[in-house]
């Protein structure tokens, strides 16, 4: 069975491609490689040893996108993570992420229309919460206003997904991540920000490789117990074995509506100075820091009911902190090495 997996050359799309072949579904990347690099298709084909096809064009082209399902018309289904998504530059610059991550999901929802193509999963992320009023949050906490242009289109995204698929025959779950971090096991593929990183992890260990000075820790007076924020910061290998498993229940049939929603974390939740503590451990490093002010649009504190996704499609995540920092470090050091 062929698959779709848009965005496929990024830090989740890759670790799902992976897991797919794996798995022996054939796979078909479409990508812009406006936030990865080529070389993660050589990196794909050194761990499975199936270099997956890849077409390098934007989904929010109609025209390329129509082309695309006209030469594929063999697809099972579409996993889409092709999607802008700092939080920060969202805010500078919103109609980029709403003509982005909008525009591309109508010409995707189009093709598979016209295509009769049935099964879909979603890319979403915990941030349609917002700052729950109460932990850990569930697939049926109330969806709070956006807290950025960029969650604000992961919000429009499931509706419009949730609506497409009662107007026709389309099957879709959206899968609600929390913090992906980590590595593959293999050291070859992993989180690869291009620029200033944005994200916790990748910040720590290009601190510790040397790449930046230290690490700012956005704030300390948060009303937790160390009064840094709390994450639920779950493995990308875990994260992406779920995706394997939400688009067999779709071909399967073993859905329990036409759109289903699940949390994708660990259910528990770490502090970024724990996180530092983690790190530390595993490294043997100290690990310079500094405590500055909050930065703003952060949540206080986010962990996940993990429940339905456990029970329903009978996945859990296995990896614990520090085998997911660990992980995240020695893929730093493979990039430092191969750079
Ligand atoms: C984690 C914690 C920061 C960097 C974002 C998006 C979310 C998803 C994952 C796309 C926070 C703190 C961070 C640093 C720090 N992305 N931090 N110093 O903000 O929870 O989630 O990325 O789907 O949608 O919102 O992740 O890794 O940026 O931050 O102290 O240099 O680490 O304050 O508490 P976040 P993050």
């Amino acid at each position: 069975m062929k698959i779709l997996v848009t965005g496929g050359t990024g830090y989740i799309g890759s670790h799902t491609v992976v897991e797919l072949q794996q798995e022996g579904f054939e796979v078909v990347i479409i990508d812009n490689l406006s936030n990865s690099k080529f070389e993660v298709v050589q990196a794909i084909k050194k761990i499975t040893g199936i270099s997956p096809d890849v077409e390098i064009f934007d989904l929010t082209d109609e025209k390329k996108v129509a082309d695309f399902f006209r030469r594929h018309s063999d697809l099972t289904g579409i996993i889409h993570f092709a999607a802008f998504k700092k939080v920060g530059e969202s805010v500078k610059e919103p109609l980029k992420y709403y003509r982005n991550n909008i525009v591309a999901l109508l010409n995707l929802l189009y093709a598979m229309k016209k295509h009769s193509l049935a099964f879909f999963v979603f890319s979403s992320s915990c941030t349609v919460y917002g700052q729950p009023d109460q932990l850990p949050v569930s697939e049926d906490t109330p969806l709070k206003s956006a807290s950025s242009p960029y969650g604000n289109t992961k919000k429009m995204s499931e509706e419009i997904i949730e609506d497409t698929v009662m107007s026709s025959g389309i099957k879709a779950i959206s899968l609600r991540y929390f913090n992906p971090i980590g590595a593959h096991e293999s050291a070859l593929i992993g989180e690869m920000p291009l620029g200033v990183p944005d994200n916790l992890i990748p910040y720590v260990t290009q601190t510790a490789i040397g790449k930046r000075d230290h690490l700012r820790v956005f704030g300390g007076d948060y009303p937790t117990p160390d009064g840094t924020p709390i994450r639920d910061y779950i493995h990308i290998t875990d994260l992406a074995k779920a995706h394997i498993v939400a688009l067999q229940r779709l071909i399967r049939g073993r859905n329990k509506r036409d759109y289903e929603i699940f949390n994708l974390g660990t259910g528990r939740g770490y502090s970024v100075l724990e996180v530092i503590k983690s790190f530390e451990k595993v490294s043997g490093m100290k690990l310079p820091f500094e405590i500055v002010d909050r930065r703003q649009g952060d949540m206080e504190q986010v962990w996940a009911d993990t429940s339905l996704a456990n029970r329903e499609l009978g996945w859990k995540a296995l990896k614990d902190l520090d085998e997911m920092i660990l992980s995240a470090w020695e893929w730093e050091k493979a990039l430092g090495k191969n750079s």
